[in-house]
């Protein structure tokens, strides 16, 4: 059974979740009119991916004797500058979703509820590697800078990215 602390802490989460699945479904509508189909792809999968973070959460609370709550979503931007501001805000947003999950790992220890401890390990270890994902893309955005033949094999090296993710 979870205490209440944890399980308004995991119904947070689920919101902070589905709210990251709409934002970058806002960045993969913005990629895809500027052109960029690769970035679109890239987008549409991260934003899938952030529903199955949500739902696995969804379902744990429910499987835990809680009550999952869908709640009302924030509306994200739908204007994120250039390639280099909308890859930037995605790594800062999942420093922010890292530092949520840590918070959440805090309070299952202070709650002394090891089962969810045990369940939070998976979304510490996914967070290590979507903030390692954005960084290396970030990188990569660098070495292009302004140029637009980089930019067209960025596009098509990023669509290998989502593939390679969505096998994992
Ligand atoms: Fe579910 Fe990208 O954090």
């Amino acid at each position: 059974m979870l205490s209440t602390a944890i399980e308004k802490a995991l119904n947070k989460q689920i919101t902070i979740e589905a709210e990251s699945s709409q934002i970058y479904l806002a960045m993969a509508s913005w990629a895809e009119v500027q052109g960029l189909g690769g970035v679109a792809e890239f987008m549409y999968a991260q934003s899938d991916e952030e529903r199955e973070h949500m739902l696995k959460l969804f379902r744990y609370v429910n499987e835990r004797g809680g009550h999952s709550q869908v709640s009302k979503l924030s509306a994200p931007d739908t204007e994120f500058g250039s390639f280099k501001d909308m890859f930037t805000t995605l790594f800062e947003h999942e420093v922010f979703v890292s530092q949520s999950i840590n918070n959440l790992v805090d309070i299952a220890l202070t709650e002394k509820d090891y089962a969810t401890h045990n369940f939070l390990q998976w979304y510490v270890a996914e967070q290590i590697e979507e903030e390692a994902q954005a960084r290396t893309i970030l990188d990569k955005i660098k070495l292009i800078g302004n140029e637009k033949s980089g930019l067209y094999l960025f596009d098509n090296d990023i669509k290998q990215f989502a593939m390679v993710r969505n096998v994992q």
